[in-house]
């Protein structure tokens, strides 16, 4: 199974970036290219049921598998990126996170008014991250068609703060 696969390679670093935090580390995935088709074969049969105009992953982790299943599906790539990146005009959003305080930010032509955005990233903690793309999509005329993460941290009930905006949220890991 898929998710025993991804638990048997993501790494636990303990007190990593602040004492008390479990961080997850997925850079092991992404030295096994069969467990990444795998990982991107299953988003892609997760995802057929949806209609999805647009896959946006958010920086930095969220772009790798993001750009990876945005190919596969024929789809356009947004970038979410960190403050000051994103070169042209833009919309922000501030939030919290599990260890600290973050911004993210889109372009204003990222996806037409009315489109349906698909928003990956490579983990789900408190949802903060998530939920800010999602506001910041609605602030650019667009809908969540749905969340798609490789892993969800179950205990930090993230998907609570993601539930109003689409009920599609995908873990391949909990
Ligand atoms: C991590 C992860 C998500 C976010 C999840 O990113 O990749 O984007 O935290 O946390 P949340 O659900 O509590 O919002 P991080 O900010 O560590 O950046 P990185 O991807 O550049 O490593
Ligand atoms: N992002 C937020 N919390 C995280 C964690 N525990 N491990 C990896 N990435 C994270």
């Amino acid at each position: 199974m898929i998710s025993k696969k991804i638990q048997s390679v993501v790494r636990d670093i303990y007190d990593f970036p602040k004492p008390g935090i479990v961080f997850k580390d997925v850079t092991p995935i992404f030295k096994d290219p069969a467990l990444c088709t795998e990982i991107v074969d299953a988003f892609a049969e997760k995802l057929a049921h949806l209609d999805i105009d647009v896959i946006a992953g958010v920086e930095s982790r969220g772009f790798l598998f993001g750009l990876m299943l945005a190919n596969k599906l024929n789809k356009p790539f947004v970038p979410v990126r960190k403050p000051g990146k994103l070169p042209f005009s833009i919309v922000t959003k501030s939030y919290e996170l599990e260890y600290g305080t973050a911004t993210i930010e889109i372009h204003t032509d990222a996806f037409a008014p009315g489109s349906r955005v698909f928003v990956h990233d490579d983990l789900l903690a408190t949802g903060g991250t998530a939920a800010a793309t999602a506001d910041l999509i609605f602030e650019l005329g667009g809908t969540v068609a749905g969340f798609g993460f490789v892993i969800a941290l179950g205990f930090l009930h993230g998907e609570e703060k993601l539930l109003p905006f689409s009920s599609n949220i995908i873990s391949l890991t909990t």
